[in-house]
């Protein structure tokens, strides 16, 4: 029987970059199939160039493709704000508006006028990634680690279904990725939304994940392993060494 909890199909999903030039390309996604559950944080490693934002871009209705992608069984094939992205660039915040305003910004464009209940959502999110106080700041004025909680907030605020995040932290030092990693895991727990994170860091991908996807060319899922560990997981938790090893194995081949 179907299992009716789940809030993305990915059916049959198949890639090809059109080039003028080429009309026998090879396909960058061939027959993708993927379920992820509602509430799930799934993570998804790969090596570089295997498809990993392709199919992030497919999910979130920014590519055209063969074959079906189902957001609680209705097609996602255009974009929507029930899928929303967070990406790598630290410039995915617009420069011209204060902190509040880049969060305001969707939600107004959802019809949401009223000035009061803009900012107390705009406030509400930004203590959620722990930026009280820089509402009127403008982005060159932040971190890169408070610009990225910035791009978190604005995403949630907009109460997606599924948060898509490519890579967020990749350019975060060390200890900012750390404390970020920990302010997501609460977050998501928090939140009524589904999270698909793709990095290249293991240990990121083991703290965060419920679930764990290892990609390999043309989007084959080459692992696929529900998280047993007990969170909040530290190279010291029982299983870690093991686990980090499978899946650093699985990227080696
Ligand atoms: N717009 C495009 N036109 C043509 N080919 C593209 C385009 N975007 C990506 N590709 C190709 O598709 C393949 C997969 O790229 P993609 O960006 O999805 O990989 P990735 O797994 O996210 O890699 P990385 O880990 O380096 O970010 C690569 O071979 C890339 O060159
Ligand atoms: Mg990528």
């Amino acid at each position: 029987m179907e299992n009716t909890d789940n809030i993305l199909e990915i059916k049959h999903l198949t890639k090809v970059y059109q080039d003028e030039t080429d009309t026998g390309a090879d396909p960058i996604l061939a027959d993708l199939n993927l379920k992820v559950g509602r509430k799930e944080f799934l993570s998804v490693l790969g090596p570089s160039g295997c498809g990993k934002t392709t199919m992030l871009r497919c999910i979130a209705g920014f590519e055209t493709y063969n074959g079906e992608i189902l957001v609680d069984g209705v097609s996602a094939a255009k974009p929507g704000t029930d899928r929303i992205m967070v990406f790598q660039d630290f410039n995915q915040i617009f420069p011209w508006q204060t902190v509040e305003k880049n969060i305001q910004y969707p939600l107004r464009l959802q019809g949401i006028k009223d000035k009061e209940q803009l900012q107390a959502v705009s406030d509400e999110y930004l203590k959620k990634v722990n930026l009280d106080g820089v509402q009127k700041k403008y982005p060159h004025q932040l971190s890169g680690g408070m610009k990225q909680r910035v791009a978190i907030a604005r995403a949630l605020a907009q109460k997606p279904k599924i948060i898509l995040m490519d890579e967020p932290f990749a350019a975060l030092d060390a200890m900012t990725r750390n404390r970020l990693q920990v302010e997501l895991l609460n977050i998501s727990s928090q939140e009524d939304c589904t999270f698909i994170f793709i990095t290249h860091n293991i240990q990121e991908a083991i703290v965060l994940g419920d679930r764990i996807i290892v990609m390999s060319k043309k989007g084959e899922i080459k692992v696929d392993e529900k998280n047993g560990l007990k969170k909040p997981i530290t190279p010291a938790t029982p299983g870690y060494g093991e686990m980090w090893q499978r899946f650093h194995d699985a990227l080696e081949v």
